[in-house]
């Protein structure tokens, strides 16, 4: 009785989901859904080429020197590099020296205390500090920005699908709404259109806006799209600085197992190779010519069976 009724209870459950799920394609083939402005305006990032793409892919040092710079002189002011320190610059190949002297000059004070007071107060970056924010908190960094809040740079590239690409694609994808934008989605007051961002419309004014607007120490022309691309690598490399070591690593390994897996193989070829073709004999009664030669045995003898 009590398996009859569980059985029965079984078959209810798989009968109404069965039928849930019948009724829900149903109803997805019925109605399709209604495709959302975001959907149809957004658009995917651009094809960016860089360096350090792909299993062999390097840094630029020259260019994130160039990126940084760019992040120095145009994004700082709004946002912060809470994970990079100033000596991590020297990977980039700054001098000790230099390194120092970045710091000193950066022009956010880092926060610390009075010794004589114990009051809250800054002071001058050394090369052990983290590039600070420039806002003592969230509420000063709303404030300043619209009730938007500028994110840390420094994971940037990892929180962001296709990063590197993406962060280059916004910095140059500012552009007028185009005119069949519902009226819903237009930029209202202090919100920039930007077909990459996911929303479309973004709270930070253009950052990069004209050819030249800092002057790159190497000669490289300052394009708006060559500063977009620089920076976009620097902030790949505060991201990932260990990508070269790990792509080196990578390499090794697959090498190394190549070469295991060649060991492996001719191992066993020797090990089991004469095993293999050795024959193996039955011998004794059981040995089909020994059946043969005692049945003529027995033929002979008169004997039957
Ligand atoms: C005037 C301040 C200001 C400057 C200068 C500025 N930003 Fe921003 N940034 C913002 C604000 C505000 C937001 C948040 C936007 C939002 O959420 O709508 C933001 C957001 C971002 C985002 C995140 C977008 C996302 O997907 O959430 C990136 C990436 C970014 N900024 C990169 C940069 C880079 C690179 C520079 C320098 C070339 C820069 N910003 C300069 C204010 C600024």
């Amino acid at each position: 009785m009590v398996r009859l009724i569980s059985i029965l209870v079984g078959l209810g459950f798989v009968g109404v989901a069965a039928w849930s799920l019948l009724w829900g394609a149903i109803t997805y083939v019925s109605e399709p859904h209604e495709e959302t402005v975001e959907h149809r305006f957004h658009e995917h990032p651009k094809e960016a080429s860089f360096s350090f793409n792909g299993p062999f892919g390097k840094y630029d040092r020259a260019q994130l020197q160039r990126g940084f710079q760019v992040y120095k002189e145009v994004c700082a002011a709004c946002h912060g590099l809470t994970y990079v320190s100033f000596r991590n610059l020297e990977e980039l190949g700054y001098s000790e020296a230099e390194v120092k002297a970045i710091a000193d000059q950066w022009q956010i004070e880092v926060p610390s205390i009075n010794p004589d007071t114990g009051e809250a107060a800054t002071r001058k970056a050394i090369p052990a500090d983290r590039f600070p924010s420039p806002y003592a908190n969230e509420v000063a960094a709303r404030a300043a920005n619209n009730n938007a809040l500028p994110p840390d740079l420094a994971l940037i590239t990892k929180a962001r699908h296709d990063g590197p690409a993406y962060v280059y694609s916004l910095l140059t994808g500012y552009r007028q709404p185009p005119a069949n934008l519902p009226a819903e989605s237009r930029p209202g007051q202090g919100l920039y259109y930007n077909p990459y961002f996911p929303n479309l419309n973004l709270a930070m004014p253009p950052p990069l806006t004209a050819d030249g607007q800092v002057t790159y120490a190497d000669g490289t022309n300052p394009t708006v799209d060559q500063m977009a691309k620089d920076v976009s690598a620097f902030l790949a490399w505060t991201a990932e600085p260990r990508l070269e070591n790990r792509n080196r690593t990578g390499i090794a390994v697959l090498i190394f197992l190549t070469i295991a897996t060649i060991l492996a193989y001719l191992a066993y070829k020797n090990i089991w190779g004469s095993v293999k073709e050795r024959k193996v004999r039955i011998a004794g009664p059981l040995e089909p010519e020994n059946i043969a030669r005692s049945d003529a045995a027995k033929r002979d003898e008169g004997i039957a069976g």
